[in-house]
C-alpha cells in the first residue's frame, strides 16, 4: 500500500477535543448543549446509530435524549413532538432519524425543525444558506470530509473534484460546500451518478474523488488517477459468515488495488463514518452558542 491513510477516528478525537472548551465556556453560563433524535420503529440500524449518537453525547458531557416511539405514529403526532422539541429550553439541536415509514411526510417533518436547531443542515432554510455561502448549520457528512481534507493539508483549491453520487445528504451537499469561494474549498466539481455514461473517464479526471454511491467496490482501480485523494463515504453491509454479526462493512471504493495507487485514501470502516459524529456534536455545540447569542440580542 502505497497512499497514505486518512484516519477519521483521530480526526474526530481531535475535533471533541477542541469542543471540550466550549461545552465548557457554555456550561460555565449554566448551559449544557442538548441533542435530541426522534427515532420511529426498530430498525436495527437506526437504533445502533441512534445509540452511538446517544454515547458521543454522552462522552462530551451533552444532555442527550431519544424520543422512541412506534413506527405507525402518525404524521401529525411526530410533528407535534418536533414543535415540543423547538420549544425545550434543554434542547439546542434536533435530529429525526431517517428512514422514516412509507406514511410519514420528510419534508413536512424536516420543516418542522426549527433552523437554529438543525443540526442535521436537512432544513431548506441551511440548505440555501450552505448554497448561498452563508453562516448556517453544515449537513454533518459533507463537513466531516471538509475537516478530513483540512486535517490532512489537502487544499482543493483549483484541483478536479468528482463526487459520485448526487443524494441531498451528501453528493449534493459536498458539491456544493467545495465549489464555495472560500477557504477549503475553490475546487473544480464534477458530480457524477447513475446515470453518467463513461464514469471510468470521468472518474480518471479527478484529484479527488468522492464517492458517495451506496454500492460495493463501485470504484476500482483502473477508475482513478495516479495519486489521486480518495475518500470513501459508502458503508455496505455485505454477508460474511466468518464475523460474529454475519455482515461486515465495506465502502464504494475497492480498497487494496486503489490504495496501491492513491496518494490518500480513508478506510472504511474508520474514515469518514468517525466523522459524521463528530460533526453532529460540533453543530450541537454551535447550535447551543448562537441560540445563546440570540437571547443575549
Ligand atoms: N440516517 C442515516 N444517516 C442519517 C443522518 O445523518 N441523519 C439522520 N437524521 N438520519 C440518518
Amino acid at each position: 500500500m502505497s497512499a497514505q491513510l486518512i484516519d477519521g477516528k483521530e480526526v474526530a478525537k481531535n475535533i471533541r477535543k477542541n469542543l471540550k472548551a466550549r461545552i465548557g465556556a457554555l456550561k460555565a453560563k449554566g448551559i449544557i448543549p442538548g441533542l435530541a433524535a426522534v427515532l420511529l420503529g426498530d430498525d436495527p440500524a437506526s437504533a445502533t446509530y441512534v445509540r452511538s449518537k446517544e454515547r458521543a453525547c454522552e462522552k462530551l458531557g451533552l444532555y442527550s435524549e431519544v424520543v422512541n416511539k412506534s413506527d405507525t405514529l402518525q404524521q401529525e403526532e411526530l410533528v407535534e413532538i418536533v414543535k415540543s422539541l423547538n420549544n425545550n429550553d434543554k434542547i439546542h439541536g434536533i435530529l429525526v432519524q431517517s428512514p422514516l415509514p412509507k406514511h410519514i411526510d420528510e419534508l413536512s417533518v424536516t420543516l418542522t425543525i426549527s433552523p437554529d436547531k438543525d443540526v442535521d443542515g436537512f432544513h431548506p432554510h441551511n440548505v440555501g444558506m450552505m448554497l448561498l455561502g452563508r453562516p448556517g448549520l453544515l449537513p454533518c457528512t459533507p463537513y466531516g470530509i471538509i475537516k478530513l481534507l483540512a486535517y490532512y493539508q489537502i487544499d482543493p483549491k483549483g484541483k478536479n473534484v468528482v463526487v459520485v453520487g448526487r443524494s441531498n445528504i451528501v453528493g449534493k451537499p459536498i458539491a456544493a460546500m467545495l465549489l464555495q469561494k472560500s477557504e477549503m474549498a475553490n475546487a473544480t466539481v464534477t458530480i457524477a451518478h447513475s446515470r453518467t455514461k463513461n464514469l471510468g473517464e470521468v472518474t480518471q479526471r479527478a484529484d479527488i474523488l468522492i464517492a458517495a454511491i451506496g454500492r460495493p467496490k463501485t470504484i476500482t482501480a483502473d477508475m482513478i488517477k495516479e495519486e489521486a485523494v480518495i475518500i470513501d463515504v459508502g458503508v455496505n453491509r455485505v454477508e460474511d459468515s466468518t464475523t460474529k454479526k454475519g455482515y461486515r462493512l465495506t465502502g464504494d471504493v475497492d480498497f487494496a488495488p486503489c490504495s496501491e495507487k492513491a496518494s490518500f485514501i480513508t478506510p472504511v470502516p474508520g474514515g469518514v463514518g468517525p466523522m459524521t459524529i463528530a460533526m453532529l456534536m460540533s453543530n450541537t455545540v454551535t447550535a447551543a452558542e448562537n441560540l445563546l447569542a440570540k437571547k443575549k440580542l
